[in-house]
């Protein structure tokens, strides 16, 4: 199995600055790429990942940095729990190079395995929510999270042979441009990970501290949407434009970044990322 490179890492980095002392929260733990360089920088590192496989690692982190490292394996929206700050809040989103390799997992079409694409280990599976899911609620969902044309065609098709492998899901779509947008929209919606981003964007304010910095990896146009809109809202003034005074805004905005050609040539897994940040002034 591959082992999964760290993406943009170097970038977080350069707009994080120095963290040496600070209290960082990585969102997304996965191979720990990222905490273990927080840690080796100094930093006290709170991580989360709803991926109960990454345990293990997390385990070898806690015994290497002590009290430094904190592992909570709940989903990333459960930040919203903690009542502490913090002086850097970093998600690294998606799915890890461990998690799509693993053909047991179900999240590639690539390798034959029972349709599960579930990131953490409890409830249902894509195959149980095909029995739930409605052709029309598998349209919204490839539309959505896909932006899929033959939507219709492929839904129906999901409905009337219940597909049980990635093989048999990627042998219905009919247009193999289609095969990678499809898996995406359904691991998508199966793990609700835009509803994620969302509950933990909003609790991301609370838990900064003044001057702490959010950073945000993001790998496909939905998520980055999300992400992009939040921070526009935080970083514009708010109020009443026909009052004299307009609140101004608590948050400034980093300037976006995209992997360089290196990375990409590196680690092709880099080449749909983004990185966006915001810094909280007041
Ligand atoms: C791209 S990997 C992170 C890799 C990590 N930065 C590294 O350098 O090793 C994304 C990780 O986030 C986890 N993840 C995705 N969505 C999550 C969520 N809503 N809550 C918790 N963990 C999540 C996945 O399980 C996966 O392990």
């Amino acid at each position: 199995m591959m082992k999964h490179i760290p993406v943009m890492l170097d970038n977080v980095m350069s707009c994080l600055g120095d963290i040496s002392g600070c209290r960082v929260l990585d969102a997304t733990f996965g191979a720990g790429g990222y905490s273990r360089k927080f840690l080796e920088s100094g930093a006290m590192v709170t991580a989360f990942d709803r991926d109960p496989n990454v345990a293990f690692d997390a385990d070898k982190f806690a015994n290497e940095f002590g009290n430094r490292f904190r592992f909570i394996a709940k989903p990333f929206s459960k930040m919203s729990e903690l009542d502490e700050k913090f002086d850097a809040i970093v998600f690294d989103l998606g799915i890890s190079s461990m998690q799509i390799d693993n053909p047991e997992r179900g999240f590639s079409f690539r390798a034959d395995a029972p349709l599960d694409m579930r990131m953490s280990v409890d409830g249902p599976t894509v195959r149980d929510m095909f029995e739930q899911w409605s052709v029309a609620d598998i349209v919204k969902i490839l539309r959505d999270f896909g932006d899929i044309k033959p939507a219709v065609a492929i839904a129906k098709a999901i409905k009337q042979q219940m597909p049980q492998t990635t093989f048999e899901l990627r042998d219905l779509v009919h247009n193999p441009r289609d095969v990678a947008p499809v898996f995406q929209a359904l691991r998508i919606a199966l793990n609700d990970e835009i509803g994620e981003i969302s509950r933990a964007l909003n609790a991301v304010p609370g838990l900064l501290d003044i001057g702490g910095r959010c950073m945000c990896v993001t790998f496909h146009s939905i998520e980055d949407r999300i992400v992009k809109n939040t921070f526009r809202d935080w970083t514009s003034p708010h109020g009443d434009p026909h009052l004299p005074s307009l609140t101004p805004p608590q948050f400034k905005l980093l300037r976006a970044q995209t992997p360089s050609g290196d990375e990409i040539q590196r680690n092709p897994r880099a080449r749909s990322a983004h990185l966006r940040g915001v810094v909280k002034s007041y």
